[in-house]
């Protein structure tokens, strides 16, 4: 990616990407009361037009978030859209971009101040997994997904991505790319910041919404193309053996796309390769994030 980010938008105005500024005891800061939303806007390889992917779902997701942290007077959802779409327009991108747009209180005050609000959003670039073909090695932690009555795991705020962070570190200690973490009741949850999904006999299985995941738009949108696709789909409490006796194990998000899982705790996921059905859903995919299709011509928001 040859592109950098010079221009960030801050509480709605565009300004130098390196003068943002929050003071460093703003709430957001000192007690984690920020929300936000990673999105990716994509390039159309026939037009070189950017495309938002599925933004409006994005948008109503903050809103969820803004609400539970009972933010006074939060952005409208049509002023963040605009700075969504402004952020990349500004910074003229020549490929795709990962868009990070963040609410956070920014006064000073104590764990339970809920304004003044302020928000940023910035469009970067961010290369794609480098295991996308080759396939990830994963470990199950022993750290345990935040339970929902502790933290608000299908709400995108800042301070839960603490226990991802440990997770993460433990699991690069411990020689893989990535943890898998267990609910409490040690049901299979989600990765430190992708959605888990198995394969097994042509059924694919994702851990359900009371599993402590975050309710993932990638996930929303495998679970659409698979249908499409002819592949059942099963929404449900998983355990953790399945992991081992899984034809295919996949992470979806954002962040990190469609990328294949080839090895769980150092056992082969089947035969040790990407699985098949894993690489058609990760084309089917590609081509509707990019508009390479013209199926879901919705969840595609053109920047202008
Ligand atoms: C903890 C966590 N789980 C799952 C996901 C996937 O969510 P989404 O598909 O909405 O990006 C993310 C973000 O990418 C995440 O941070």
């Amino acid at each position: 990616m040859a592109w950098s980010a010079h221009t960030i938008i801050q509480n709605g105005k565009p300004i130098p990407f390196e003068e943002a500024r929050v003071h460093p005891l703003s709430v957001g800061l000192a007690y984690g009361a920020a929300v936000f939303e990673g999105i990716r806007a994509y390039m159309n390889p026939a037009t070189g037009r950017l495309s938002v992917f599925r933004l409006e779902e994005h948008l109503a997701r903050l809103d969820q978030g803004m609400k539970f942290m009972r933010f006074d007077d939060p952005p409208s959802r049509d002023v963040l859209r605009q700075g969504v779409l402004e952020s990349v327009r500004a910074n003229a991108p020549d490929d795709d971009c990962y868009i990070r747009l963040q609410v956070h209180i920014e006064s000073r005050g104590s764990q339970s101040t809920t304004g003044k609000v302020g928000w940023v959003c910035a469009a970067i670039p961010r290369d794609r997994s480098p295991k996308r073909e080759s396939g990830l090695s994963l470990g199950v932690s022993s750290w345990t997904r935040i339970a929902d009555n502790t933290m608000p795991a299908r709400i995108k705020a800042t301070a839960n991505y603490h226990a991802g962070r440990i997770a993460t570190l433990q699991a690069q200690a411990d020689g893989y790319d990535a943890p898998i973490l267990l609910t409490r009741e040690g049901k299979l949850s989600e990765s430190a910041g992708a959605c888990l999904c198995l394969v097994r006999d042509g059924v694919l299985i994702t851990p359900a919404r009371d599993s402590d995941i975050l309710e993932s738009v990638t996930r929303g949108t495998v679970m659409e193309l698979a249908a499409e696709l002819g592949v059942p789909c099963e929404e449900r409490r998983a355990d953790r053996t399945e992991l081992y006796v899984a034809d295919e194990v996949f992470l979806c998000g954002t962040g990190q796309e469609l990328v294949p899982v080839t090895r769980v705790d150092r056992l082969p996921v089947g035969d040790g390769k990407p699985g098949a059905i894993t690489m058609q859903l990760q084309a089917a995919y590609e081509a509707v994030v990019r508009g390479t299709t013209d199926a879901h011509a919705a969840w595609r928001t053109p920047v202008p």
